[in-house]
């Protein structure tokens, strides 16, 4: 069988704790334990690159065509998803996160659904309204910049361990160029976790997302991470409010959806999560 040799990415490993070390090796895909060099020039690499894009140009358009800055010109202090959604989301966030980690909290805002007693290296905020992002306990700074106008983060590469994106991605235009972009500022087993309910803003929501079910908005988020070159196989985490929760819940929206017989009221949980992978190249 032909050797395998590992892109250039392979030398650039950042030094990383061994608890994270532990969580990467569980979720890597590596061809080879072997000790063989890499010696691939790195423009050869397709390693982070786009391979194809997931969306047609209709599919990313959405009903307000005015600028996303407009629209988040003034701040929201409100909760997006429901306690259930919040806590289920704050546990993954225990469950994968260490408390050592560089952490870029995506399209961010007032809340932060992380662990409050984790303290984290950094936590950075990136999002469209100053106000907002000012007021969020958790982070460190922030930038506040339109996704959609500017899909360059303005990072080094390879500076976080992990990037978040909760309740957001359908408002991205170019998620193929977004992922990209993760993935460059992306330290190697680093993770990125998208969650997402059933609820939007329906007029800043993207067709493709706005046109689609549940199931198809979990596999649009899946191709967002297959189209970029060297993340790993993405996980899908779903949890479904039970009855239970439902008995539990005194939201009035879940109350009115609960007296209208439409299911629980609450709100679904999903998650996308991948890593970016060590790539095998073969020759
Ligand atoms: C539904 S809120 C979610 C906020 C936060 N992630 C949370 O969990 O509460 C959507 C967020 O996406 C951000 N956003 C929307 N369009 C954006 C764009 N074009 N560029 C950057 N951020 C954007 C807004 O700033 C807003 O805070």
């Amino acid at each position: 069988m032909a050797p395998t040799i590992y892109t250039k990415f392979h030398t650039n490993l950042q030094p990383i704790s061994s608890s994270l070390f532990k969580t990467q090796r569980t979720s890597f895909t590596m061809a080879s334990t072997s000790n063989e060099s890499h010696h691939l020039n790195p423009q050869q690499s397709s390693v982070g690159k786009i391979k194809r894009l997931v969306l047609t140009p209709e599919g990313r358009t959405k009903l307000n065509t005015y600028p996303d800055r407009d629209f988040y010109l003034y701040p929201r202090l409100v909760t997006h998803v429901d306690d259930g959604f919040i806590s289920t989301l704050t546990s993954l966030y225990r469950q994968r996160l260490r408390p050592e980690m560089q952490i870029l909290d995506l399209m961010s805002s007032w809340v932060s659904h992380l662990p409050n007693d984790v303290n984290y290296t950094r936590v950075v905020g990136h999002g469209l309204n100053a106000q907002e992002l000012a007021r969020n306990p958790r982070l460190d700074y922030f930038v506040v910049r339109d996704l959609n106008e500017d899909n360059k983060f303005g990072f080094d590469s390879c500076c976080f361990d992990a990037v978040l994106c909760t309740v957001s991605v359908q408002y991205l235009q170019q998620p193929e160029q977004v992922f990209a972009e993760v993935f460059r500022i992306l330290k190697p087993g680093g993770l990125f976790i998208v969650s997402f309910s059933n609820r939007m803003f329906y007029e800043k929501a993207i067709s493709a997302w706005r046109e689609g079910t549940a199931y198809s908005r979990v596999q649009l988020v899946v191709q967002y991470f297959q189209s970029v070159e060297g993340f790993t196989e993405p996980e899908v985490v779903r949890k479904f409010p039970s009855k239970d929760d439902a008995k539990e819940s005194n939201s009035p929206v879940g109350w009115i959806m609960k007296l209208l017989g439409l299911m629980s009221g609450l709100d679904p949980f999903y998650a996308v999560i991948a890593y970016r992978n060590f790539k095998p190249i073969h020759d």
